[in-house]
């Protein structure tokens, strides 16, 4: 009986702590979805968009430390160009391996190919941004983006 209890037990962990798994990313994506849309692309609202898509945006694809600050600290609203505001998420990916899993499914999904996130270097994009108090603004997410 317990042997075939355990079999399916260790499958699904395997599942679960796989970087790239699709199932625990795409769960993690449900609170982007809601303004970025399933497809990555942006909600659209009317003839506008409630945030800009996320494919082949270079905030997600180039140096994976940018999409870390973008997540944790959110972007200055600086226009209406967007109906919706990307706020601070670092309250609801407290935990390493939940950032790492939301990195490497946008990073991976809508056509991007950028590499995946480990756990390990979620924690140090964490660390590396914890004096931040503000959110990034688009000036600044430009810089670090170019310096790649
Ligand atoms: C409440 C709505 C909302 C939610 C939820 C949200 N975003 Fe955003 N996001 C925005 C808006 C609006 C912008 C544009 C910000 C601006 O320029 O003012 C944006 C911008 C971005 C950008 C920069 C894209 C580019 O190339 O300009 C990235 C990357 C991003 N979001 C990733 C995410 C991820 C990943 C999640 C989920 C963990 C998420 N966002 C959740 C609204 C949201």
């Amino acid at each position: 009986m317990k042997k075939f209890l355990i079999t399916p037990l260790i499958m699904a962990f395997a599942v679960s702590t796989s970087i790239a798994d699709d199932t625990a990313g795409k769960a993690a994506y449900a609170t982007c979805a809601a303004c970025h849309n399933a497809d990555g692309k942006g909600l659209p609202l009317g003839n506008q968009k409630m945030a800009p898509s996320l494919v082949g945006s270079v905030a997600v694809t180039s140096d994976a430390s940018v999409l870390a600050l973008v997540i944790l600290k959110g972007i200055k609203k600086e226009g209406n160009e967007y109906m919706g505001m990307m706020g601070a998420l670092e309250a609801i990916y407290t935990d390493d391996q939940k950032l790492a899993e939301i990195m490497s499914y946008v990073r991976q999904s809508f056509g991007n190919t950028a590499g995946a996130v480990t756990k390990e270097e979620a924690a140090k994009y964490r660390e590396q941004w914890k004096d931040v108090k503000e959110p990034v603004t688009r000036a600044k997410i430009e810089e670090l983006t170019k310096k790649k």
